[in-house]
């Protein structure tokens, strides 16, 4: 045992370093652990973090602004397949006093995020964003519509959007093909990916922990292509289930690995904008706390209206009304200051960006 602690710490002081340790290694690592170990990570992260960021913690504005989807993911609660989901898209105007609400409350920075919905076309979503742009000129325009064409990405991103999540869900074509059906490809989706930052957004991708069918080896995939791809932002939160899908008997991912695995990918990306995701705060109280222990140093809290959020159901009891709630950011506030970090309200930038001209 003794052996197994001490080889796990050397991998970890190789990342530390900056260096990509080997498949079996990174595998042994993620499978064989010790709390001990656990805790020398996160102080690390924490190191990284803090050369990076400081003690600053952002935070986005979540606009969840539709849930129709013509996808069929098997996890996800909102899939086109589901006839129990009770669908809402809601209106430009609605989606701009989400954003005005916002910005009153401090955010700098809105996340449109919807199904894949070809209702906003190209047109209508750059028509959103510029109107958006023209407000609050100073505000930063994360958008996260899923898989759309080149063109589409790269209007929106002249309309004035900076930033662009897509979470990859797993780097293996195998275990993607086995969470999503025939019509969708991981080439495809990562495809995507290596689109929007040729285009110049801050490209956010990421992952599910504990998702059905993962498997160490998918982790270790994950961890190359987040290395290979190096995006400025990565959403990693465990996987929960939710109960009008195929996956609905399954268990959820844990804890303690979807914190592990944030302090080995703030190791692996330094300078990355890694949130403590709703996810997280659902299956443990204090998870998106623990989770800025660990190495994140973004939270999301929701800004949609109240009367849509039970309707975005992802996954079964998704937090929406506490302080991760945009209007509860003084609470949301002390929470983090419990943690030795500071919420501060502006862009919150990737360190290295070139900020866009904002015509301001
Ligand atoms: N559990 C956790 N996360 C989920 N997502 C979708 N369904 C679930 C679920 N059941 C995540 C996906 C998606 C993001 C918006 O939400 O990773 O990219």
């Amino acid at each position: 045992m003794p052996d197994i602690v001490t080889d796990n710490k050397m991998v970890i002081d190789r990342l530390y370093a900056g260096e990509l340790p080997g498949r079996d290694e990174l595998k042994q690592l993620l499978t064989c652990h010790s709390e001990e170990d656990a805790e020398y990570l996160f102080k690390l992260a924490r190191q990284v973090r803090e050369n990076a960021y400081g003690k600053d913690v952002y935070i986005r504005g979540l606009v969840e602004f539709t849930n129709y989807c013509r996808n069929n993911c098997y996890y996800c609660g909102i899939r086109h397949g589901n006839s129990n989901a009770c669908r809402y898209r809601l209106s430009d105007g609605e989606i701009y006093s989400c954003c005005d609400e916002g910005y009153s409350l401090g955010f700098r920075t809105f996340v449109l995020q919807g199904g894949e919905d070809m209702y906003f076309t190209k047109e209508k979503l750059c028509g959103i964003i510029e109107h958006i742009k023209k407000k609050h000129p100073d505000c930063a325009i994360t958008l996260s519509v899923g898989e759309r064409d080149y063109k589409d990405y790269l209007a929106w991103y002249e309309s004035g959007a900076d930033r662009y999540l897509l979470r990859h869900e797993t780097a293996s074509a195998e275990h993607y093909n086995k969470l999503h059906p025939a019509e969708m490809s991981s080439g495809h989706r990562k495809e995507c990916l290596w689109q929007l930052k040729d285009i110049g957004y801050q490209t956010g991708a990421g992952f599910m922990a504990g998702s059905p069918f993962q498997t160490p080896d998918c982790l270790v995939d994950d961890l190359y292509f987040l290395y290979e791809l190096k995006p400025h932002m990565a959403g990693i939160g465990p996987f929960i289930p939710q109960k009008d899908t195929p996956f609905a008997g399954r268990s959820s991912g844990t804890l303690e690995q979807t914190l592990f695995l944030l302090g080995i990918i703030r190791l692996l990306l330094p300078d990355v904008l890694l949130p403590a995701t709703t996810a997280l705060g659902t299956i443990a109280p204090d998870g998106r706390e623990r989770g800025l222990m660990a190495g994140a140093n973004v939270v999301m809290p929701n800004l949609s209206p109240v009367s849509v959020r039970d309707k975005y159901n992802l996954y079964d009891n998704k937090i929406s009304t506490g302080e991760e709630s945009a209007q509860c950011t003084e609470l949301l506030r002390k929470r983090i200051e419990q943690t030795g970090y500071n919420m501060v309200t502006g862009r919150g930038d990737f360190k290295k960006y070139k900020q866009k001209q904002t015509g301001e």
